[in-house]
């Protein structure tokens, strides 16, 4: 196959890209994404302070652009993300613990609600873990304690029972503290029956990320019975030491049969959010790099 989407289609598996509602007007933005993927993701545009910005006020219009655009071309949606600390509305932080509990479940019945039916998955919790593998210190987490990760995820399932409902995180790109923790966080939700269906691997990465535990994390994770995705790709660097990585990433996902797709984290090297990289596929102008070769010939079966 000649894109990055139909490659991906030949094993059963989606290749995403995020998107921002900045540049729909650039024709070849919009042109490569929706030639060459077949997913998307929000890049900002379901975060909390855009869409409930004041509470009980939602905002969905920016996340309907890129939904609606997304589904008239077939694509898989994630949604991202639904409860996180980061680009939180600022009024969320000042509630007690009991407005804080209502505001998340009511802020996930209406978000996940609104797009019930429409979205493949969601990342319902985002970025909860340390390096070290211990909780987060957030709002969420100091006024709500352990239990709202899976608070959160039961208040998705009844909003949307046919989204996959996934964990995601970054700095989990192979066995340590961090996946660890997430780790034994999912098998303890698989053994209790908390809905969770997906664990999202973000996958920041440079050229000289060591990536020899990578498959075997994906694969522990996949063991436990969920799915797991790359959520957020992009590599630091240049040429064949950023192809190399970006190859390495495509054939761990794709040596994991529960590795159903990946995400990455933009277009094109002229507006990704680490300014001043090249960490994508496309260069600045939306010529392929090496790194888009390296990627849709593991696709293809090189
Ligand atoms: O929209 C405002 C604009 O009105 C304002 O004038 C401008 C001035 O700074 O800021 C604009 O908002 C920016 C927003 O992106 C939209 O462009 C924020 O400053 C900027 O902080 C924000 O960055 C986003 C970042 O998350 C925030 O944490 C990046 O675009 C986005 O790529 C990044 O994505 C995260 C994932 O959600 C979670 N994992 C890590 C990943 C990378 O940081």
């Amino acid at each position: 196959a000649s894109t990055l989407g139909a490659a991906a289609a030949q094993s059963g598996r989606y290749f995403g890209a995020a998107i921002s509602t900045s540049h729909l007007g650039e024709a070849a933005y919009v042109n490569t994404w929706t030639a060459e993927h077949n997913g998307v993701t929000p890049e900002n545009e379901m975060k909390w302070a855009t869409v409930e910005p004041n509470r009980n006020q939602f905002n969905f219009g920016p996340g309907e652009q890129i939904v609606s655009q997304g589904r008239s071309k077939g694509m898989k949606i994630r949604g991202h993300t639904l409860v996180w600390h980061g680009q939180l509305a600022g009024w969320v932080s000042g509630l007690d613990a009991s407005n804080l509990r209502s505001a998340m479940q009511n802020h996930i019945a209406q978000v996940a609600g609104h797009w019930k039916g429409q979205l493949y998955a969601w990342d319902v919790v985002n970025e909860a873990f340390e390096e070290n593998g211990t909780r987060r210190q957030s709002v969420f987490q100091q006024k709500l304690g352990d239990g709202y990760i899976e608070e959160a995820f039961r208040a998705a399932r009844t909003a949307d029972p046919n989204a996959k409902l996934c964990y995601n995180d970054y700095n989990t790109d192979g066995v340590n503290a961090k996946s660890t923790g997430i780790y034994n966080m999912v098998r303890d939700f698989k053994s209790r029956g908390v809905p969770i269906d997906c664990v999202g691997f973000q996958s920041h990465l440079s050229s000289s990320s060591n990536l020899s535990s990578y498959q075997s994390n994906l694969q522990r994770f996949a063991d436990l019975g969920v799915d797991v995705q790359i959520t957020e790709l992009d590599v630091g660097g240049s040429g064949s030491g950023q192809a190399n990585v970006y190859r390495q990433v495509t054939q761990a996902c794709k040596a994991v049969a529960r590795c159903t797709g990946i995400t990455v984290w933009g277009v094109t090297d002229k507006y990704s959010w680490r300014s001043g990289d090249t960490p994508l596929l496309f260069d600045g102008n939306y010529g392929k790099k090496q790194a888009y070769t390296a990627v849709l010939d593991v696709l293809n079966g090189g």
